[in-house]
C-alpha cells in the first residue's frame, strides 16, 4: 500500500511538472508568435519601390516592426511570373497571416494561392474588372485594398493644355498587363473628345520597348502611357528613343516624369504605399474584415512637371501652371 502511495505521489508530481511545462512551453511559443506578412511586389522599377517603401514606414508607424513585433517576408518576382507563383505558394506554406501583392500580376498570384489568407491589394489599377474581388465597394472574399487607377482625362486635358496643336497622340501599354490595358482602352476613349486622332502600339516585354518607342515616336505628337509595369521597367529606354526624335512623354505618375517624362496629374506612389500599409495593419489588428472593406482610393492627382525635360524640348509651362506644379528635377536635388 505505502508503494502504491508512493507511487501516485510520484505520478502526480510528474503528471503536475508536465503540466506547467507544457503550459510555459506554450505560453513562450505564443509569445513568441509573431504576425507573419508576405510582400510579394512584381518587379523593380521606381513606383514600386516607393510603394513596398511606404507600406513597410506605414506599418511600422502602427507598430509592426520586423523582427520584433513581425516576421516581415518581402520577395520580388524580377518579373517572372514561375517566381509569382512560387513565392505565392511559400507564404502560403509558412501559413502568413496576411499577403500583400504589389502590382496586379503579383496580386493576381497571391489570390489564386488562397482563398482564405488575406489578401492586400498595394496600388491596383482596377481589382474589380481583374477579378481580384467580387466588386470594388464590397470585395466579397479575403481580398481588398488600395486602387491606383489614375485620373487619366485629366492628363490628356493636360497634353492638350500643354501642347495645343497635338494632332495625334501615341498611346503604348503591355498586352500581357490587364491594367494597362482597362487604362489604354480608356485613353483610346476619351481622346476623342480632346480631338486626338490615336496610334497605338503595344508591347509584350521590356524587349520590344526601344523598337516600338522608336516607332511610335516617329508617327504621333506625343506620347501618353499608363502605369504599366512593362514600361516603367525600361522606362529610360523609351525616353531615349522619344527624345531622339523631340516627342514629349506624358505618362501616368511622378516617378516617370521624374525619369524623363514631360508632365503628369498623378498619384504620389509612396502615398499609396502607405494607404496599403495602414489597410494591412488594420486587418492584422482583427480591425477591419476585407470581404466588407471597399476598396480605396488615393486622393486626387498633382501635378508634376519635369522643367528640364520641357527645356530640352522647347515646351514652355505658363508660369500659372509651373506655380501649383512640384518640379520633378528640384525634389530630385533635395532628396
Ligand atoms: N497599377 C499597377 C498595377 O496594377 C501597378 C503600379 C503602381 C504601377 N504604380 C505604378 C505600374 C507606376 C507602373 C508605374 O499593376
Amino acid at each position: 500500500m505505502k508503494k502504491m502511495m508512493g507511487f501516485i505521489t510520484l505520478l502526480s508530481a510528474f503528471l503536475i511538472y508536465a503540466f506547467i511545462d507544457g503550459y510555459k512551453t506554450e505560453s513562450v511559443e505564443g509569445e513568441n508568435k509573431l504576425p507573419y506578412v508576405g510582400i510579394l511586389q512584381l518587379v523593380s522599377h521606381p513606383a514600386l519601390d516607393d510603394i513596398t517603401r511606404g507600406i513597410t514606414d506605414a506599418l511600422e508607424e502602427e507598430g509592426f516592426v520586423d523582427g520584433e513585433t513581425m516576421v516581415l517576408d518581402f520577395q520580388n518576382a524580377q518579373g517572372d511570373q514561375s517566381n509569382l507563383a512560387t513565392m505565392s505558394s511559400r507564404f502560403v506554406n509558412r501559413e502568413a497571416d496576411i499577403m500583400v501583392g504589389i502590382a496586379t500580376p503579383a496580386a493576381q498570384a497571391l489570390a489564386n494561392a488562397s482563398q482564405d489568407i488575406p489578401v492586400i491589394l498595394g496600388a491596383i489599377t482596377d481589382p474589380e474588372s481583374s477579378e481580384l474581388v467580387e466588386s470594388n465597394e464590397r470585395p466579397g472574399g479575403n481580398v481588398t485594398g488600395v486602387s491606383d487607377l489614375t485620373p487619366v482625362r485629366e492628363q490628356l486635358a493636360l497634353i492638350q493644355e500643354l501642347m495645343p496643336d497635338v494632332q495625334t497622340l501615341g498611346i503604348m501599354y503591355s498586352s500581357s498587363e490587364d491594367n494597362s490595358i482597362i487604362q489604354g482602352e480608356m485613353a483610346e476613349e476619351f481622346a476623342a473628345d480632346f480631338g486626338f486622332e490615336t496610334e497605338t502600339m503595344t508591347i509584350s516585354s521590356t524587349n520590344d520597348v526601344s523598337h516600338a518607342g522608336a516607332a511610335l515616336a516617329n508617327k504621333v505628337d506625343a506620347i501618353w502611357v499608363p502605369t504599366d509595369n512593362t514600361i516603367a521597367s525600361a522606362f529610360p529606354t523609351l525616353v531615349e528613343q522619344a527624345d531622339a526624335q523631340g516627342i514629349p512623354i506624358f505618362p501616368a505618375v511622378d516617378t516617370m516624369v521624374q525619369e524623363g517624362g514631360l508632365a503628369t496629374i498623378g498619384l504620389n506612389q509612396y502615398e499609396l504605399g502607405r494607404l496599403t500599409g495602414e489597410m494591412t495593419a488594420a486587418v492584422l489588428k482583427g480591425e477591419s474584415d476585407p470581404a466588407v472593406t471597399p476598396i480605396q482610393y488615393a486622393e486626387e492627382g498633382d501635378l508634376f512637371i519635369n522643367t528640364k525635360k520641357a527645356e530640352e524640348l522647347g515646351i514652355s509651362i505658363p508660369s500659372s501652371m509651373l506655380e501649383r506644379a512640384t518640379d520633378t528635377q528640384n525634389e530630385q536635388e533635395s532628396e
